[in-house]
């Protein structure tokens, strides 16, 4: 190309000139095209620039005016709905920031560092070809292999747009379930460790509550750059869902991970967040596992066994690295009778992260379809789920709960058994006694349940509801061993009416029918050990109010008894 030709005009948007200085210098060396260069301090001096669209390509620095310039660049140029090709540069390990620019409308982005600016002639050659291709087409195969390109690029870009978190620029959910597969085979074939991290951020839902939603989103992008900074380029981080992360670590052993993770708990512990406008603390639970230390059979039990880390770290105080060797081994024990395969619950998460997009009116006739497929499944306990949903509703609202939270109590009801869905039919429809090893699996459906519902964002109340609704309130029920009033209050109350629903059961499996003054009795006779005695009173009050329940017929005086000696303790 001769340099009598009309120039190249790249417009740079830049509040220093040493880009645009290594840029000239490379592309002089490499490149026989005329080209022009531009440059501009601010992107307010840029915005004129643009409107005049006389620019073959943009490139801007991503921190211009403070991360404002940048926006406001791509905004300009998505609004005058400018075609020119706009390319952000960003400092090394900003990835993040680079796909955010790119989710906006940005083409392309350019790390600056000079190995990289080094390498932009060959972009240039690209940027330069569509260029000639769009302005002097020779015929018509030039002008159908230039959109052929652009069709290409903007697959490519759409493609890695799919394979990304949009809030934190991050690798999302389904891209890391493609990579765990290649990683783990690899592993596997060649006989080296992959270890992974399971990291969730402690109390981010207070967080949500108390500073609002855009102070949330501002600490997981944040928290995201963390675990980019302090991660190899060979580690694959993805947002996992909600506030958790994975780190997927290959040719990384037990100790390795282990260390880098008490790293990460170190940091995040001395990291104060800036969020919006303030400033925020929030420390992290991280769980380990690790092939081939761990009995992982297949890829999908290095992200359960990472996930059962953590939900042990959580469960023990927060801010801790658990790693899953050390979880003791009844539980372990239990794990080969659940029979259950990680894409079941992916599976279902999935079909409810379906239903939550349609809205949360669908929500709940379609969660009903869960249960009915539950109730198909299980004859034993039909119609269940429904009664308690019904019940838990009423009590909670007879406890002074608001009209919203009694709504969750009740949707909690309605899905607090649907883990069951997970467990074998071997195990969930056996007509006879079960084994202890088959019971301890059976006890498991409290977390599947709070796996499945967890990742919906307006179902997060009703998940925790679902997790704790096998706890004691003399603190020997599970998982955590909580007590009184650290069991949350819905969950209390599910708890109750759950035990009186499945003792007035008609056909249960075990046990006869009881009447309702025998279900009652059994609650008051387990009250301040198994039961809060004072939700097993609204509890009777409720079944009083619907005549349910004649006031003389339970032993009103042992009740009374129990919730003064619980309230003097
Ligand atoms: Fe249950
Ligand atoms: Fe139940």
């Amino acid at each position: 190309m001769a340099n009598t030709e009309s120039p190249f005009n790249i417009l740079v948007i830049d509040s220093e000139e040493s880009s645009i200085h290594l840029i000239k210098e490379h592309l002089s060396q490499h490149s026989d095209h005329p080209v022009h260069f531009e440059l501009s301090r601010t992107s307010h001096e840029a915005l004129d620039k643009i409107a005049e669209n006389r620019y073959h390509a943009i490139l801007v620095n991503h921190s211009l005016d403070g991360g404002k310039g940048v926006r406001e660049v791509i905004r300009e140029i998505n609004r005058r709905k400018i075609s020119t090709p706009l390319i952000v540069m960003v400092p090394p390990n900003s990835e993040a920031e680079a796909h955010r620019a790119i989710k906006a409308g940005a083409t392309d982005y350019l790390v600056k560092t000079e190995n990289e600016i080094q390498k932009f002639p060959d972009r240039f050659r690209t940027l330069y070809r569509n260029y000639e291709l769009k302005t002097h087409p020779k015929n018509l195969e030039d002008e159908i292999t230039a959109q052929n390109m652009e069709f290409l690029q903007m697959h490519t870009k759409l493609r890695d747009l799919a394979t990304r978190d949009e809030l934190t620029g991050l690798y999302n959910h389904r891209y890391l379930q493609e990579k765990l597969i290649e990683e783990f085979a690899r592993a596997v074939r060649y006989g080296h460790s992959i270890s992974c991290l399971m990291i969730d951020l402690d109390f981010f839902r207070s967080i949500n509550d108390q500073l609002g939603h855009a102070t949330g989103d501002e600490i997981l992008k944040e928290a995201a750059e963390i675990l980019l900074m302090g991660s190899r380029l060979s580690d694959l981080i993805a947002r996992f869902g909600g506030e958790e992360f994975v780190i997927l670590l290959p040719h990384v052993d037990y100790q390795g991970a282990a260390e880098l993770a008490e790293r990460f708990r170190e940091t995040f512990a001395r990291h104060t967040f800036l969020g919006n406008s303030q400033a925020v603390t929030a420390t992290v639970s991280i769980g380990v596992s690790s092939f081939p230390e761990d009995a992982v059979k297949d890829r999908s039990d290095l992200l359960h066994f990472a996930d059962q880390a953590v939900f042990r770290a959580k469960a023990g105080g927060r801010n801790q690295v658990y790693l899953y060797r050390n979880i003791g081994p009844t539980l372990k024990d239990a794990l080969p009778h659940l029979k259950i395969s990680e894409e079941k619950i992916f599976e279902f998460q999935r079909k409810l992260s379906e239903i939550a997009d349609k809205a949360r009116r669908g929500y709940v006739e379609s969660s009903k379809m869960f249960i009915q497929a539950l109730d198909s499944k299980d004859h034993f306990t039909a119609g269940h789920a429904g009664g308690v949903a019904k019940l838990a509703m009423q009590v909670a609202e007879a406890s002074g709960l608001s009209l919203d939270d009694s709504e969750i109590v009740g949707h909690a009801g309605l899905l607090h058994d649907i883990g069951k869905i997970c467990i074998s039919d071997e195990i969930l429809l056996k007509p006879s006694r079960l084994t202890l090893a088959e019971y301890e699996a059976m006890k498991q459906h409290h977390y599947f349940g709070y796996r499945i519902v967890k990742p919906i964002k307006f179902l997060r109340e009703e998940a925790t509801l679902i997790l704790h609704h096998h706890e004691w309130f003399n603190g020997e029920g599970y998982p955590c061993c909580l007590a009184g009033n650290e069991i949350p209050l819905g969950a209390r109350i599910v708890s109750v009416v759950d035990s009186y629903d499945t003792m007035r059961l008609a056909g249960g499996r075990y046990k006869q029918t009881l009447s309702v003054e025998a279900a009652v009795n059994e609650l008051i006779a387990c009250a301040g050990t198994q039961f809060d005695p004072e939700v097993v009173q609204t509890f009777i009050q409720v079944l009083l109010m619907k005549k349910e329940l004649a006031p003389e017929s339970y032993n009103r005086k042992r009740l009374r008894e129990v919730i003064r000696s619980t309230s003097q303790k």
